[in-house]
């Protein structure tokens, strides 16, 4: 079946009435995407967002260097990795340079599909969807716990039997240590062959610590998803089973800097890391 063919299967088009989207809680995707300074947030999620630059300022600066991240990752994937599919759970509203955008430049016939459980992310999923022809550029509206249903559904996509980049970019600190992050990380990574990737971002907990906490729980306070930001090693543990690509997990400036980074003596607490199944 053709992209576009899966894609109407999946999200027909008016999957979306108003009522399914609840601007009366805060949602990440919004909240991120009001720090990035885009236009799709409802007063609901700037209030929250606002509280956590109130106690966290370089919030701003952590969302840019996850995008920046996102583009150097994608781009090595690519370019040094040889990698073409790409499965991004956790898409994000839309933003400059997606995934499809900075793989397809790279190599046109990169096939991505993208995952995520807003629905306001799907309602904007036709704007994601415009990929290069020689290419395949798909979305799924699931959940990251449904690891079963996410694999079977990219299948239709993504040839599993050629290696794939699993992506998870800021989302796994929206899943917390109750429902086992790292448990579906592992069945994710169980999927995919030897020579597929692993790229996570993760908020840090262990730098600037007391900020982090504060702004943590002020989101908490307010969101219906609580977030868990987490330690070097408890981000180090998502990359069990895989070899970490140099220079490991880090924090997201330092992962092979890019000329426009962020000054590498910055203290940043949002992790990141590439690690390949061997
Ligand atoms: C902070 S944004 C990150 C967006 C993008 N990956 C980036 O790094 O720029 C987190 C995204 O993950 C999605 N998300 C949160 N929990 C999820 C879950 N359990 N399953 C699927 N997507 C989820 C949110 O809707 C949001 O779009």
């Amino acid at each position: 079946m053709a992209s576009q063919d899966w894609f109407e299967s999946v999200v027909p088009a008016d999957a979306v009435p108003a009522a399914d989207i609840d601007t009366g809680v805060p949602h990440i995707a919004r909240v991120y995407d009001y720090w990035l300074g885009g236009k799709d947030n409802f007063a609901v999620d700037r209030e929250v967002a606002e509280k956590v630059i109130g106690s966290f300022p370089d919030v701003l600066v952590s969302v840019r260097a996850q995008r920046a991240f996102l583009g150097r990752a994608v781009r090595y994937l690519v370019a040094e990795a040889g990698i073409r599919q790409f499965l991004d759970i956790g898409t994000g509203l839309p933003a400059a340079d997606n995934t499809h955008e900075v793989a397809q430049r790279a190599a046109p016939e990169s096939r991505v599909v993208y995952v995520d459980n807003d629905p306001l992310v799907l309602a904007h999923a036709r704007a994601l969807l415009v990929g290069s022809p020689e290419g395949a550029t798909a979305y799924l509206d699931a959940d990251l716990r449904d690891v079963g249903r996410i694999l079977a559904e990219a299948a239709r996509i993504l040839d599993f039997s050629e290696p794939v980049a699993v992506v998870l970019l800021g989302v796994l600190h929206c899943i917390p240590d109750a429902d086992d992050p790292a448990a579906l990380v592992a069945r994710l990574l169980a999927a995919v062959v030897p020579g597929s990737y692993l790229v996570v971002s993760h908020p840090a907990i262990d730098v600037a610590t007391s900020q982090m906490g504060e702004s943590m729980r002020g989101y908490n306070e307010q969101a219906p998803v609580p977030l868990t930001a987490r330690t070097h090693a408890g981000v180090c543990r998502f990359f069990e089973g895989t070899d970490l690509v140099e220079p490991g997990v880090v924090q997201l400036h330092r992962w092979r800097p890019g000329a426009d980074d962020l000054e590498l003596g910055h203290e940043l607490a949002n992790y990141g890391g590439v690690g390949r199944k061997p």
